[in-house]
């Protein structure tokens, strides 16, 4: 039988991964209030009803719709992909912007309002570099989540994106995976060569991060240091981002890096508000039809991916 599909087709669908808080609330609350229907995911129940209930309760959004999903879990993403076909029969936008910082955070006090007052953008990295432990655990779960995760999500969403006159994907993005901050040249060419480029590559070029890093192995390998896990899935997710933009012509895949933002990544000590940072990403959600693909925008300014 076919699915009950109820949308008018006018009505724009969004999905928000991780959108229970920070930046992905932010995304939701502003895609909402541009008129677009937002299904705001979380991992946690509890956590994404509650975020759901301050957008439209309190915002007074109506046109926000919660649903479970954790992104590394590949019957969560099924059961999505299951609602939306049968609820929307399309995905008009993804922003998959659920994550985590690849580290262990050291049991510390966030730093005061007054400590950052004092302090510019590198003297605040430095204070949460010094706050957390690199553990080959977390950097498991920091490529597991941000690459792993995002391009699963990804995947299983296609033929809904497809089934939209717009499909867009916008993929929320780091500074940090800048290619810049790989020391191996060879390889930093071989990621930035995106018509060579394969899915296939990138899993082995991960799968050799995390051999090198159970090794010891970062630094003399050239691997981008500190954050090391971070650095590395955004990249990859960058590259994934830019080979998925030349497979589907018809879709807009395209990263945002929101800036350096308070929130509980950064232990709250950015320099912009969620809302600020949101709003670039909303920005690239949201370009005229038949825009870039395959770019990074950088504070939502087009940007090299070096
Ligand atoms: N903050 C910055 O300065 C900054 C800078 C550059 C890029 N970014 C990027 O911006 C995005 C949002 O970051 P944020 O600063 O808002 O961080 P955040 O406040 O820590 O929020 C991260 C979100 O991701 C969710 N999440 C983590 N793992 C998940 C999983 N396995 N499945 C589903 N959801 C999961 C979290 O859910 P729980 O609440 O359940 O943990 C939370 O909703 C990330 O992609 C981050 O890399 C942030």
């Amino acid at each position: 039988m076919a699915p009950a599909i109820y949308s008018p087709p006018s009505e724009r669908v969004a999905v928000v991964t991780g959108g229970n808080k920070g930046i992905g609330l932010e995304v939701c609350r502003q895609l909402a209030s541009n008129g677009i229907t937002v299904i705001l995911t979380a991992r946690d129940e509890a956590r994404g009803a509650a975020a759901v209930e301050q957008l439209t309760a309190a915002a007074g959004l109506s046109d926000v719709i919660f649903h479970q999903l954790e992104v590394t879990d590949a019957q969560s993403i099924a059961r999505l992909v299951g609602f939306l076909k049968e609820r929307f029969g399309k995905l008009d936008i993804l922003v998959n912007n659920a994550a985590v910082g690849g580290v262990q955070p050291l049991p510390v006090q966030d730093v005061s309002a007054e400590e950052l007052s004092g302090m510019d953008a590198s003297q605040r990295y430095e204070w949460m570099w010094k706050n957390v432990q690199e553990t080959c655990d977390a950097a498991k779960e920091g490529i597991q989540t941000n690459y792993y995760g995002t391009k699963n999500v990804t995947e299983a969403l296609l033929p809904l994106l497809q089934a939209s006159s717009g499909g867009r994907i916008v993929n929320v993005t780091s500074e940090w995976g800048l290619l810049s901050y790989f020391r191996n040249e060879e390889l930093k060419q071989e990621l930035n060569d995106v018509e060579k480029l394969t899915e296939e590559r990138l899993d082995e070029v991960l799968a050799m991060f995390l051999s090198d890093f159970e090794a010891g192995d970062l630094e003399a390998r050239g691997w981008p240091l500190a954050f090391a896990a971070y650095k590395v899935a955004k990249a990859a997710m960058n590259a994934y981002s830019r080979v998925l933009a030349r497979r589907h012509p018809e879709l807009r895949v395209n990263c945002a890096h929101p800036g350096y933002v308070k929130s509980d990544m950064t232990r709250h000590s950015g320099l912009l508000t969620p809302e600020e940072g949101a709003s670039n990403v909303v920005k690239v959600a949201l370009l005229p039809e038949g825009g870039p693909t395959g770019t990074f925008f950088a504070l939502g300014q087009e940007a090299p991916f070096v």
